[in-house]
């Protein structure tokens, strides 16, 4: 049973290696960016008050994304926190809620980070991930896993590419530290194009190896 948490920037692969890891370790990734995406499509109360922060590439209130992180991991005994905290706020919120084991932090130069957002392509229905040239799926738009029709999500414009970038380095940057000075950072070199080689570093990271 393990608590994680995967930090790193927009598209750096937190979400494809969080779904492999998961398979091997039961340890089911908690995506903020997915509930969010859900909650827009559902056009919950929830869903329409975010819509503005998402579409651009910026924050969603802490206040809304520790109160939504709270309910989903209560009672969880492992998960992989995927897009939490990104902020000093919330992770000190989420001392207060767990004890984490370990946090792994993903590695990629700014040019990769664009050529892989702009290039993915997400699961309307179960919300996988592949990229046109990295990770195509066999068959053109449609879901490898469930066979739903795959779209570009809002926010993989350019525009709202570089304001992820710029929100990131402001504002979720500093939890490298954070989590460094706490002793549980882990490093993952992620600039590489074979997922398989990154998703094991990753693993021996979580283990200990
Ligand atoms: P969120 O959904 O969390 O987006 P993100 O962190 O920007 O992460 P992504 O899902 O874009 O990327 P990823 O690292 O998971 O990469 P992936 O595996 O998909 O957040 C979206 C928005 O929600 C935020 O902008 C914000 O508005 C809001 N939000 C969410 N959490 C919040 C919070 N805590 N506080 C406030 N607001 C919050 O991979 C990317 C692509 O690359 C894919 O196409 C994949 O197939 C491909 N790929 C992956 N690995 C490789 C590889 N090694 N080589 C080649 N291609 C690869």
């Amino acid at each position: 049973m393990s608590k994680l948490i995967f930090l790193g920037p927009p598209g750096v692969g937190k979400g494809t290696i969080a779904r492999k890891v998961d398979e091997v370790i039961s340890s089911p990734p908690v995506s903020t960016g997915e509930l969010f995406r859900e909650a827009m499509a559902n056009k919950t109360e929830l869903g329409l008050k975010i819509k503005g922060y998402m579409d651009s590439g910026s924050l969603v209130p802490d206040e809304i994304t520790i109160n939504l992180l709270k309910e989903k991991i209560h009672g969880m005994s492992s998960f992989i926190l995927d897009g939490f905290p990104r902020t000093i706020p919330q992770a000190e919120a989420l001392d207060k809620e767990v004890s984490v084991d370990k946090v792994i932090s993903f590695d990629a130069p700014d040019e990769m980070i664009i050529k892989r957002l702009s290039g993915r392509r997400t699961c309307r229905n179960c919300d996988a991930t592949f990229h046109i040239d990295f990770l195509p799926p066999k068959v053109e738009n449609v879901c490898d896993e469930c066979g739903g029709e795959l779209y570009q999500r809002e926010d993989q414009k350019p525009d709202a590419i570089k304001q992820r970038l710029v929100v990131y380095k402001e504002q979720t940057e500093p939890l490298v530290n954070y989590y460094k000075e706490k002793g549980l950072l882990e490093t993952v070199d992620a600039s590489g194009t074979n997922v398989e080689n990154i998703f094991k570093d990753a693993l021996a990271k979580i283990r200990g190896e």
